[in-house]
């Protein structure tokens, strides 16, 4: 059944490769089912690399392998020339980019690529007030002082930059934001902020708040997606119980508020009815957040068997009534992702990191592939 998923994504994959050239998918816009393209200058570019490298790992086709490699002279242009590289999401375009190309082929220009990029994230570190700075310049009035929850999966960039060169400012600014993350963005009830703001001069604490979720106080369902798998990956690298324990909890917290078909909407604080926008990208976040996560429970843990039956059973509804297997000519592999619901940005759309993150699930279901976030064993 997973074959047969991966089978049909790839179908879209290769026919993708002629239509996008030398650009990159984004999201599509109104529900118009076509990727609108980039040139290299958002934080969704590595999404559509890794995809090919997953492509090309799973059946060994050239032309996916190609299509990634040729995909990375952008990546290393941008570097190069600093373009629109102020926001921590370095992370997500580096690894799916550079160091997947190092992690399946041990391409050294590649590796050489993506410990200049965890350079370029590191001066996000603010050591005033103690964060990796999400978005804007330094000192930004609004930004300067403000982490968010996506932040935790450009972290591996940093813990894999430790490992190669033994250099600790890497590893310092990971496990500090780590730290920081599970103390402010985690509540009491196991719910997530998306965003949290410090006082740039004096690092006092200031309040959690939203940018993509209903409103300030709800929980964000893409939120607890990267707080699942961000808080996971952090335990791999940094083995501290306390992680296993948070990220365990963000998933019993999601999995007990899935709804009839599994796959979530928006907001889990939101009225559902049946106009309620779903994010399909949250639900394929969070199976391969379940799964990375199973992966790193002992055999026989009492978690392992919710966390992978949940994953099995949201990827199963993605691919039974979210994919776009039965669609001709279709661009995207899932439906009903959804960019930023509240402020009206690609509500019920293709969004890029959703084909990604179903397309890792599919690849960790049927081989057992993690994707890109750290060494294979
Ligand atoms: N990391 C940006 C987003 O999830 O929309
Ligand atoms: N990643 C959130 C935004 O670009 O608005």
């Amino acid at each position: 059944m997973w074959a047969q998923a991966i089978e049909d994504a790839l179908r879209v994959v290769s026919r993708n490769i002629g239509r996008f050239g030398d650009r990159f998918p984004r999201t599509s816009t109104q529900g118009d089912r076509i990727y609108q393209l980039t040139d290299g200058s958002d934080w969704t570019e590595g999404f559509w690399t890794g995809m090919l490298w997953l492509s090309y790992e799973y059946s060994g086709d050239p032309l996916y392998r190609t299509a990634a490699i040729s995909t990375l002279s952008n990546f290393r242009r941008r570097l190069e020339s600093r373009l629109k590289l102020d926001h921590h999401d370095i992370g997500f375009l580096y690894s799916l980019s550079a160091k997947a190309h190092w992690i399946v082929e041990r391409d050294e220009a590649s590796r050489q690529l993506a410990h200049q990029a965890a350079d370029v994230l590191m001066e996000r570190w603010r050591e005033t007030p103690g964060l990796l700075q999400a978005w804007g310049p330094k000192d930004d009035p609004e930004n300067g002082g403000r982490i968010i929850i996506d932040c935790l999966m450009n972290l591996p960039l940093l813990h894999w930059a430790y490992q190669e060169t033994g250099r600790e400012r890497y590893r310092l600014a990971a496990e500090r934001q780590t730290a920081l993350s599970r103390r402010f963005l985690v509540r009491g009830d196991d719910s997530t902020y998306h965003t949290f703001y410090f006082d740039l001069t004096t690092g006092d604490s200031i309040r959690g708040g939203t940018h993509q979720g209903s409103r300030d106080g709800s929980t964000w369902t893409r939120g607890q997606a990267w707080g699942i798998y961000g808080f996971a990956l952090a335990y791999r690298y940094m083995r501290q119980p306390e992680l296993l324990d948070t990220t365990k909890r963000l998933a019993r917290y999601f999995a007990d508020r899935l709804p009839e078909d599994a796959v979530v909407y928006w907001d889990f604080d939101v009225p559902q009815t049946p106009e309620t926008k779903r994010d399909s990208s949250a639900a394929a976040i969070a199976a391969a957040g379940m799964l990375e996560l199973a992966s790193l429970l002992p055999e026989g843990d009492a978690d392992r068997k919710w966390l992978r039956k949940t994953a099995k059973t949201i990827a199963a509804s993605l691919a039974a009534a979210y994919s776009t297997k039965d669609e001709q000519d279709a661009q995207g592999l899932l439906n009903r992702g959804s960019y930023a619901v509240r402020l009206g940005i690609s509500p019920d759309d293709y969004v890029i990191w959703g084909d990604y993150f179903y397309l890792e699930t599919l690849m960790r279901l049927e081989r057992g592939v993690p994707g890109y976030w750290y060494e294979r064993q």
